[in-house]
């Protein structure tokens, strides 16, 4: 099977997990654009769903489904979204699209986590994927010289085919940090996010996933954490 059919078969496994009659957070990416394609098959089941970029907000709204501001939403029954790496745990590192921020703060309020990914994305260890970490960018500098105290190798994304630094839809800027091995995601994420400056960082094991549905040759393997 390709990465995209691996992705495709995940995507359609997670519709198992949607819960009927309720508002579903739907996260940003690749795999996440397969699950929102096979949510449409299903839309009339739900009520609606909360976006957590700007791209994946268009994608639904070009299905026909309902986007609510997660202000206007008391409750989401579960958050189905992709990761760049994920643990046998469930800790994941998340950010490669840039949406970290959106997507933490969606899953913070979903009572499921259903993370969906190729088989690649497992790892035992954290870090070989750069670390995304959503910045304002007066802080920039100085968020980079802390992050390489950690022990990484700080680098700014730049927008493709520019020299300038990505802006997020939320007017943030990325820093993707190469050269980690993360033994212990829950306390590098507590002790990024004490930086002044940083907006969100891309690990997601405070609260991780509750359920990943991995792609691999032989078929969908289901990790429960
Ligand atoms: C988006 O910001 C990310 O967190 C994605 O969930 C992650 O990068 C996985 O993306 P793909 O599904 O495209 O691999």
């Amino acid at each position: 099977m390709t990465q995209d059919e691996l992705k495709q078969a995940v995507a359609a496994a997670a519709i198992a997990y949607v819960v009927d009659g309720e508002i579903i957070g739907v996260g940003t990416g690749s795999t996440a654009n397969f699950f929102i394609d096979e949510l449409a098959r299903i839309k009339h089941r739900i009520k609606g769903a909360v976006a957590s970029s700007e791209a994946t907000a268009a994608r639904l709204r070009g299905h026909g489904i309902t986007v609510f501001d997660l202000n206007d939403v008391a409750a989401i029954a579960v958050y189905v979204d992709g990761a760049d790496e994920i643990t046998p745990a469930g800790a994941m590192i998340k950010g490669g699209g840039a949406a970290l921020t959106r997507e933490k703060i969606v899953a913070s309020v979903a009572a499921r986590f259903v993370c969906i990914a190729d088989g690649s994305k497992l790892v035992d260890t954290l870090g070989r994927f750069p670390l995304p970490v959503e910045v304002l960018p007066m802080a920039r500098a100085a968020v980079m010289r802390k992050l390489t105290a950690l022990g990484g190798q700080p680098k700014l994304r730049l927008k493709a085919g520019s020299d300038a630094g990505f802006i997020t839809d939320n007017g943030g800027e990325i820093i993707d940090v190469a050269g980690l091995s993360i033994s212990d995601p829950v306390a590098l994420e507590r002790e990024i996010n004490q930086i002044p400056g940083v907006i969100a960082v891309g690990l997601f094991a405070l609260r991780g996933a509750d359920v990943c549905l991995l792609g691999e040759g032989d078929g969908v393997r289901t990790l429960t954490f």
